[in-house]
């Protein structure tokens, strides 16, 4: 550790889109102490803020503090945070000890007394909440992510998140409204409201009313300066009948749901413990597109869990083809440490769990092509969030969330009417309407 306190820091966020909320609530937080961001190479402290989902993801930490201790620069402090830091603790200064701070995620709200400190480790989950000690927002582009709950209490047999994260934990609807007021004042056009379990989220309104997700979305939904609103991760048995109601209803709310269903056989989602099955989730789709036909669907898959038969597999491919999904995230099982299924005896071999990933893949990306095809010619808006690769390209989301690339000098943030054109299946091109006028 260096002799002095830090004045510069650098945040790596790995992993989930609640990780890179929770990496820009720090860098806000060191702000405040007075601290500047800089550079990995020569910040004075680096906070890994890790991901412990699969094997990969988390061993990724320790070659990053490799890096660090051999930086040209001189060694840094170094905060481990994040799921691995939940999940590891004490046993991560032992196997690394560059690394001076271990801060999981329900504690980051202190790191700044643990840097005065020097080293500390600390994995609590208090039950002062860290929102209420982190200062207030400041954006950082068109597009934000606002929490609303973390944890899970589902269990499935594969996952570490109940683990690293705790329980089901709603934060309170006054402190959310709040919270998005603060990202529109600094500028934000769309808020994605994030969660492990998001559409479990539950609260009282300032009247007392019980509310759920849908409830506070079309609170949001009313705030002025707002454009979209969007949300993530939905577990299936949390739909709830108002959240598919408000994907006819809520003009703001965008035409996207992320709906993980991992198997597409029902023995295997048995043993994963994921309380749906096919058909149910399936129902599910139908309801949802009965309530917003034009939605795009996405999802999350697992292949090469324990006991997955050819014949299981298959129905997953079956179950691709039967959604169309228009995007999606599939992984190879990884046996995670203190999970049940770490357990089970009938592991896959590799090499199998790694040939269904391709073939699943190969079908996904046909599947995400045809969607983005599907979209050619359709008039819609793109919120710009970068410039693009070329000079007068900018990039922005369409409302199903593809990534569009269009010729115009709009300013990020700007919300730009085109028409698609053309389609690949990771983007699409579209051509400003006030181009089209013009030709
Ligand atoms: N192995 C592989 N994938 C996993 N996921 C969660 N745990 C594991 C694991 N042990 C995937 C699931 C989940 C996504 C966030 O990560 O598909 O929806
Ligand atoms: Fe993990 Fe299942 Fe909870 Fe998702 S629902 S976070 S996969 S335990």
């Amino acid at each position: 550790m260096p002799a002095t306190a830090p004045k510069s820091f650098h945040v790596k966020s790995f992993g989930c889109q609640m990780n890179v909320y929770d990496g820009e609530r720090m860098s806000e937080l060191l702000s405040a102490e007075g601290m500047v961001a800089a550079e990995a190479d020569q910040a004075d402290l680096v906070v890994l803020n890790t991901c412990h989902i699969r094997e990969k993801a988390a061993e990724k930490v320790y070659s990053d503090i490799g890096r660090l201790v051999r930086r040209e620069s001189g060694r840094p402090m170094i905060a481990v945070a994040g799921c691995v830091a939940q999940a590891e603790g004490e046993e991560i200064p032992r196997r690394a000890p560059a690394v001076d701070i271990v801060v999981g995620p329900q504690a980051y709200h202190r790191l700044p007394a643990m840097i005065a400190r020097g080293r500390a480790i600390d994995t609590d989950m208090p039950a002062e909440t860290k929102f209420d000690a982190l200062p207030r927002r400041r954006k950082q582009g068109a597009s934000a992510f606002l929490t609303v709950q973390e944890g899970c209490d589902k269990f499935c047999t594969y996952c570490v998140v109940p683990y690293t994260r705790g329980a089901e934990v709603s934060r309170p609807w006054a402190a959310l409204i709040d919270e998005a007021k603060a990202l529109i004042d600094a500028g934000a056009r769309e808020i994605t409201l994030l969660g492990q379990n998001v559409n479990a989220w539950r609260g009282e309104d300032e009247a007392g009313r019980p509310q759920g997700l849908d409830g506070l979305i079309r609170a949001l939904d009313r705030l002025p300066g707002l454009a979209r609103i969007r949300y993530t991760t939905s577990h299936p048995t949390d739909m709830s009948d108002g959240l598919i109601a408000a994907h006819g209803e809520v003009a703001k709310l965008m035409p996207y749901l992320h709906l993980p269903v991992q198997s597409g056989s029902d023995r295997i989602l048995k043993a994963m413990n994921r309380s749906h099955d096919t058909t149910g989730y399936l129902r599910l789709i139908e309801r949802v597109r009965a309530a917003r036909p034009d939605i795009a669907i996405s999802g999350d898959f697992i292949t090469g869990f324990p006991g997955e038969t050819e014949q299981d597999f298959t129905a997953t491919l079956q179950l691709v083809d039967a959604v169309g999904y228009a995007h999606a995230f599939s992984f190879k099982y990884s046996a995670r440490p203190g999970t049940p299924a770490a357990v089970m005896t009938d592991q896959v071999a590799a090499e199998v769990s790694d040939e269904r990933l391709q073939r699943l893949q190969a079908l996904l990306t046909v599947h995400s092509h045809r969607f983005n095809r599907g979209t050619i010619g359709r008039r819609t808006e793109v919120l710009v969030e970068r410039d693009g690769r070329r000079p007068g390209q900018r990039i922005g989301k369409s409302p199903w969330l593809q990534s569009v690339v269009i010729e115009s000098a709009a300013a990020i943030g700007e919300i730009v009417p085109v028409e698609i054109t053309s389609a690949g299946p990771n983007s699409v091109a579209g051509l400003p309407l006030a181009t089209m006028a013009a030709a």
